[in-house]
Parts: C-alpha cells; sequence; structure tokens
C-alpha cells in the first residue's frame, strides 16, 4: 500500500480481547470480520490504521481450566494465544498487532492506570460481602454458585443470572448456595475490596451519549440512557486470591492480604498495551518503519472499538468513565449482535457450535467474510448463519456472479488477446459513468460500516458487467477492434471490482489484479485506464458444499460415583448415588452386583448416560445410567482418570445430544470395544484430557 497520506488521522481499530480459554470460534470471526474489513477499507483510503487485539489472559475460568487441563496458567494461555493467531491469520484478519493482557506492557500501565485513578481520588477501599467456598478455600464468583432464584423460585441457577426468569442476581441473593465446584455450602463474609468512583461519571457520560462525536448506534443510545437513569454505582475493580491476575499495588498493606485487579480492569488496558507493544517492537526494527507511540493513536489520533452487544455495559460506562479520568480521548464503538446457527444459539450439543479451525476446513476463509459482510450493517442485529441461505450466497451469489463475471472476461482475455487496450473515454460511456457513481457509493457504504450496501452495489456493477459481455458476444467477432475494445472495458471492470472488494475478499482481489499484473491498489486507483496483457488468471472461487454435523444421541458424561448401596427389591441391582457435576447428584440404578463389591465402585469416575428417561426400576428412581462393557466372560465400567464430573466425552466428530432419550432407543445403539477402545460406527470415543479406556475385555464386547 502506499505511504498513508496524513500522518495526523492516526486511527486504532480493535477488535474485543478474545479469552485465552478455548478455540476461537465463528461468534468472534463475526467480530473480527466486521473490523477487519473496516480496516481495510481505511487501509485502502491511505489511512494510518492499526488494527489491534491481544488475548485476554485473566479472571477466575481461565484459572480453574488452567488447573483442570493440568497445566499452570501461564502455560494454558500461551498455548491459545498461540492458536488464536493462527486461526485469525487463517481467516485472512489482518492484526498488525496481537498481544496479551498478561503481559509486561499491560502489568506497567495497570498499575499505571490504578495510581493515577487512586491519586485524583477515584479509588477508595470498602468492606463488602463475597462468597466464600470453605473447602475450595476461595471466595466464589457469582458463575461459580448455584442456587434457588430468589424472584421465581426455580432450583439449580447461576448466581449471576437465573435462566429461568431472566433476573440478574448476585451470589448472595441466591437460596440455599452451593459451590458450583464441590458442591458444599458457601458462606458470606465480610472483606475489604477496591471501588472504582463511577457514580461521579454520571453527568460527564450523559453527556457523552448525546454528542455527535460518540456517534452511538440507536440501540445501544437506548440501552444507555436506561442505564444512566437507574443511576450508576460505583464499580468493584479488585479479587481475591486465589486469581490468576495483577497484585494490585499497596493491597497487603492497605487490605491486610494480597488483592488482583479484576479481569474487566486491565482487559480494556490490554488495547493500549498491544499499540504500546507493536510501537516499541517497530523501533526495534530500524529505518523499517516510522518510529510510533501509542499516544500518537490513542491521544492524538482516534480510536474505534468493535465489540458484541454482550460487553457494552463494559465499553460503555466503565472503560470511558475510566479514560475520562485518565485525560484519554474518547473512542468510537460498534456493536454486533450475536451468530445463531440456522435459527439456533451456538451450542456444541445442537451441532451448531462451529470453531475457526473447523469451519476453515469445510469451507474456507472468504465464504465466511462474503456470508458475513452481505449480512452486516452497522446495527445491533444477530446474524444467522443459516447453511442453506450459505450454500446459495457463496454459490449463486458469489461464485455464479462476481466470480463469474471476472472469471470468464479475464480468461477470455488470457485465451485471445496479447495486448489489452485502454478504453477511450467515449467508449461505454453511460455505463463507466454508473460504475463510478456506484463506487462513489460503496466508499460512502464502506465508510459508514453498511457492508450489506457495499455487497448489494458491487453485485450491481456486476450484473451490468454480465450483461454488457453477453451483449457484446465477443467470442463471435474477436478479432475485430471492437470486440477488443469492449473485452478491455470488462477486463478494466473487473480491475475495479477487484478494489472494491478487497476489504471483504483480499485473496480473491489478490488473484484478479495478479492476473493484471497489478497489487495493492487504492480506492484512488479505480479508473478504466488499464491496459496489458492478461495472463496466468487462476480460480478465483470454489462452491461450497455443506456438511451436517453429525449428532450422536447420548449426553456421555462423567460422574464420580459417590456411595454405593443395595437395591431393596432385587438381587442384581446396586443403587448408586452420583456426582454429575454441574448437573448435581443423581441416584442410578445398576445391574452390577454381580460383578463388582461395592468397594470396587465406590469413589471411581466412569461414562454416564445424563439424558436417560428417568424410570422406576423395581421402585426405586433411576435418574441416568452407567455404561458398562460386557464380553460375556468380563464386565467393565468406562472409567476416566483425568476428567471431572460433569465433563461430557464423544465419538469423534459427533457432538452429544442433551435430548431425553428413552431405555427402547437407546437399547438400538451399537457401541463396542475394539483393542480397548470404544467406538460407535467407526468412531472412537474421545474428550480433550483423554482416550477412554477399558481394559481386559475382548474385541466386540458391547457396551450397554
Ligand atoms: N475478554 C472479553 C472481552 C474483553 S475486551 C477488553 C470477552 N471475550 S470473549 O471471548 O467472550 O468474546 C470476545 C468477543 O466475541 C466479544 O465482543 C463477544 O461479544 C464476541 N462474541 C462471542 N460470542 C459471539 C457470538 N456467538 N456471536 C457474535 N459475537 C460473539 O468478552
Ligand atoms: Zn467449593
Amino acid at each position: 500500500m502506499k505511504s498513508p497520506s496524513k500522518a495526523t488521522s492516526k486511527t486504532v481499530i480493535t477488535a474485543a480481547l478474545p479469552y485465552a480459554n478455548g478455540p476461537l470460534h465463528i461468534g468472534f470471526l463475526l467480530e473480527a470480520i466486521q473490523a477487519d474489513i473496516y480496516a481495510r477499507f481505511l487501509r485502502s483510503m491511505q489511512k494510518d490504521v492499526l488494527y489491534i487485539c491481544a488475548s485476554d489472559m485473566h479472571g477466575t475460568p481461565i484459572e480453574i481450566n488452567a488447573k483442570k487441563a493440568g497445566m499452570e496458567p501461564e502455560k494454558f494461555v500461551d498455548k491459545y494465544w498461540k492458536e488464536h493467531q493462527q486461526d485469525a491469520a487463517s481467516f485472512l484478519i489482518s492484526f498488525d498487532n496481537f498481544h496479551k493482557t498478561h503481559s509486561k506492557e499491560n502489568k506497567e500501565l495497570s498499575e499505571h492506570f490504578f495510581t493515577q485513578l487512586k491519586k485524583k481520588g477515584f479509588i477508595y477501599v470498602k468492606n463488602m460481602d463475597v462468597i466464600y467456598c470453605p473447602k475450595c478455600e476461595r471466595t466464589l464468583p457469582d458463575r461459580y454458585v448455584r442456587g434457588t432464584c430468589p424472584l421465581c423460585g426455580i432450583a439449580d441457577q447461576y448466581g449471576d443470572v437465573c435462566e429461568g426468569c431472566g433476573s440478574v442476581l448476585k451470589g448472595t441473593d441466591l437460596l440455599n448456595p452451593k459451590c458450583s465446584l464441590c458442591g458444599t455450602t458457601p458462606h458470606i463474609k465480610s472483606s475489604p475490596h477496591y471501588f472504582f468512583k463511577l457514580s461521579v461519571f454520571t453527568g460527564k457520560l450523559k453527556k457523552w451519549i448525546n454528542s455527535k462525536s460518540a456517534d452511538l448506534q440507536l440501540e445501544v443510545k437506548n440501552w444507555l440512557k436506561e442505564w444512566l437513569d437507574k443511576g450508576l454505582e460505583d464499580w468493584c475493580i479488585s479479587r481475591d486470591a486465589p486469581y490468576f491476575g495483577f497484585e494490585i499495588p499497596e493491597s497487603r498493606k492497605e487490605c491486610g492480604e494480597v488483592k488482583y485487579f479484576y479481569v474487566w480492569l486491565d482487559a480494556p488496558i490490554g488495547y493500549i498495551s498491544s499499540t504500546k507493544n507493536y510501537c516499541e517492537k517497530q523501533s526495534d526494527k530500524p529505518g523499517k518503519q516510522k518510529i510510533c507511540r501509542w499516544e500518537d493513536y490513542w491521544k492524538k489520533g482516534s480510536t474505534h472499538h468493535f465489540i458484541g452487544k454482550d460487553i457494552s455495559y463494559f465499553h460503555f460506562l466503565f472503560w470511558p468513565a475510566m479514560l475520562m479520568a485518565m485525560d484519554i480521548p474518547l473512542p468510537k464503538l460498534t456493536v454486533h449482535g450475536f451468530i445463531t446457527v440456522n435459527g439456533q444459539k451456538m451450542s456444541k450439543s445442537r451441532g451448531t457450535f462451529f470453531t475457526a479451525k473447523e469451519f476453515h476446513k469445510l469451507y474456507g476463509a472468504e465464504a465466511l467474510r462474503f456470508y458475513y459482510a452481505s449480512h452486516l450493517e452497522r446495527r445491533v442485529l444477530d446474524v444467522d448463519l443459516n447453511f442453506d441461505e450459505f450454500a446459495a450466497v457463496i454459490n449463486n451469489v458469489l461464485v455464479g456472479k462476481l466470480g463469474n463475471f471476472c472469471y470468464r472476461t479475464l480468461t477470455f482475455a488470457e485465451k485471445n488477446y496479447s495486448e489489452l487496450l485502454a478504453p477511450k473515454p467515449t467508449e461505454n460511456k453511460a455505463l463507466t459513468k454508473k460504475v463510478l457513481s456506484l463506487s462513489e457509493k460503496i466508499k460512502k457504504n464502506y465508510l459508514a460500516q453498511d457492508y450489506h450496501a457495499v455487497v448489494k452495489n458491487i453485485l450491481l456493477i456486476t450484473d451490468h458487467g454480465n450483461a454488457y459481455f453477453q451483449k457484446a458476444e465477443p467470442w463471435k467477432s474477436k478479432d475485430d477492434l471492437k470486440t477488443k475494445q469492449a473485452v478491455s472495458w470488462c477486463a478494466n471492470l473487473a480491475r475495479n471490482l477487484a478494489i472494491l472488494i478487497n476489504p471483504i475478499l483480499p485473496e480473491f482481489s489478490e488473484k484478479v489484479l495478479g492476473s493484471l499484473g497489478e497489487k495493492d491498489l487504492a480506492f484512488a486507483d479505480i479508473h478504466f485506464r488499464w491496459k496489458g496483457k492478461v495472463k496466468n488468471v487462476p480460480f478465483l472461487v470454489n462452491k461450497v458444499e455443506i456438511v451436517r454435523k453429525e449428532i450422536f444421541p447420548l449426553r456421555l458424561t462423567v460422574g464420580k460415583i459417590l456411595e454405593v448401596k443395595d437395591h431393596p427389591n432385587a438381587d442384581s441391582l446396586y443403587l448408586l448415588k452420583v456426582d454429575l457435576g454441574h448437573l448435581g447428584k443423581k441416584q442410578v440404578v445398576a445391574g452390577l452386583k454381580k460383578h463388582f463389591h461395592k468397594e470396587e465402585l465406590e469413589n471411581r469416575k466412569a461414562v454416564f448416560v445424563a439424558n436417560m428417561k428417568p424410570a422406576k426400576l423395581r421402585g426405586e428412581m433411576s435418574e441416568a445410567m452407567i455404561l458398562a462393557a460386557d464380553d460375556s466372560a468380563h464386565v467393565s465400567i468406562l472409567e476416566v482418570q483425568k476428567l471431572n464430573p460433569g465433563d461430557e466425552v464423544h465419538f469423534d466428530g459427533t457432538e452429544n445430544s442433551h435430548a431425553e432419550i428413552t431405555f427402547e432407543e437407546f437399547i438400538k445403539l451399537i457401541i463396542t470395544v475394539q483393542a480397548g477402545n470404544v467406538y460407535h460406527s467407526g468412531k472412537k470415543l474421545i474428550s480433550p484430557l483423554e482416550e477412554v479406556k477399558v481394559h481386559g475385555l475382548n474385541d466386540g464386547a458391547r457396551v450397554r
């Protein structure tokens, strides 16, 4: 790209920092692609743009999941940090930097923010009630307490929100609370914590949201009005040990014990530290780039965050208030809705969850980029990834229209002409004018982040092009000058389309331009004066074929056998009390008495079917089923070592259904043992942590 024209118009664009807690999925990609298209568009307008992201590495879930995986949190997050960068790159996300919140830059800047805010009187210490689990010896975040909703009375709800009535809760509100990690009843304790005086900023925030420069989306403005009218409470920015995060300076002295920054304090500061890290890396490369400082972007330039609707509160209240207090100009923001798949929430058990890797392998990057672009506007709308529509959009529109026009014109030109001419200004005048005016429209559409309109207008141009080529019938009179001129005009149109679509389809664009001997063109390069030879036209886009995910009907869940008793009315049956983790403790009737002593089962972890329709067996309730392999000589349960109660295992390439299943349906499934592994239809039973093995059984043993 040509060097930026105006050094003063520096812009930082960000996507929210994904948690380093699991693989990237197509939901985050909606945001990364939305922001990437904007960044690439501004670059093609020759602006000085940095597209910044990072891994969000702190907080309780990451700390707990690292422990479950048997890893140090530092190692655990670094693994995802690397993976996320590869996944983003595979979808052509043009991050200029992807740093981490667990970094020296972020530690320094978070401490700097904290000490400055404290010095300015915006931070104070106050005692507050926290929920403490004496068995786990930890303060529990609301998400990790389960109990009965005090408002609607539905049992087994998370402490932060009731799924029954939708009420926002605090963990301390729950009736009959239990620690979700160990099931112990926690107690409330008072603990000193740091608070940020958010309430002080109410007036300033009100002014901001009504200002023209904030340029808020209408939906967002309405939420903000509601929140501000309700009144803002001060914000607790510290957390108790154990926590994966940064220690708060002086906290031991001020609170009597070490406190950590709450993940949401240092996460948005991560936007700045990633910028800082970028600038420092540039300065290390002598002569390569101008030396920059993060302040050039954050204090003198402009910033633009792209976020999902779920994290609005943090980005429209906490973060701007902190920036105001630090005298840093406020960002612009674009909020998007959520991805649904075939009209349903993304969920593993419904087969509607796709990691970036899975999706890339099935359909490639540009298909998703094009589909998302055709659905995105700067509005808070959920985007449905409907696979029938996806196939139609890619095969009929992307391949059938845009791809087809560029491919047929360019291959025709390559085959028939050693050199094309620059079209005369008088040639095809009306259509040329139309294309140039549509290009101006498209520029405005990009600027307004109305990619839906961008795609619509690009397709309008394409349709004109296809109609023109069709009418010219160049294959009938290849050698006429008139024909050559028409083909030249079409090659110019393909070149312009490549520039117009470049922010959405960078590879497609590069391929078209490459065959014209061009590369890295800017928006300003749109014209009809190109001449030359068309060479080496590659395949531009491929059709997609939809692959449906397979759903396995059993919810295969790890349970720990807590207790084994004799069934009161049956000689061959046991009554097991089983801990199924977040699914709770269940009674299970099991026909294992002939094969196991009670002690051989107690305290073992094994695979259960958690979605069996509860049934009375000889007068006792059975709420789940234990799986056992049987080769008519021996019987073995499917024991696991590393997995925890509540974890699911699955047959490779399938997702477990959570819908209830009857015994009649269950018994039709054929699950067998081969060489110590468990198979269904040739697929092995696996989990992220370990393979499920059985020992001492002959091949062909049935599992039921
Ligand atoms: N770590 C925080 C963000 C900190 S920013 C200072 C976080 N991480 S996240 O991994 O949960 O989400 C990252 C982004 O992906 C968020 O903007 C979130 O809204 C977005 N999405 C996550 N799931 C999504 C969908 N199903 N659909 C669309 N976007 C979604 O929140
Ligand atoms: Zn506990």
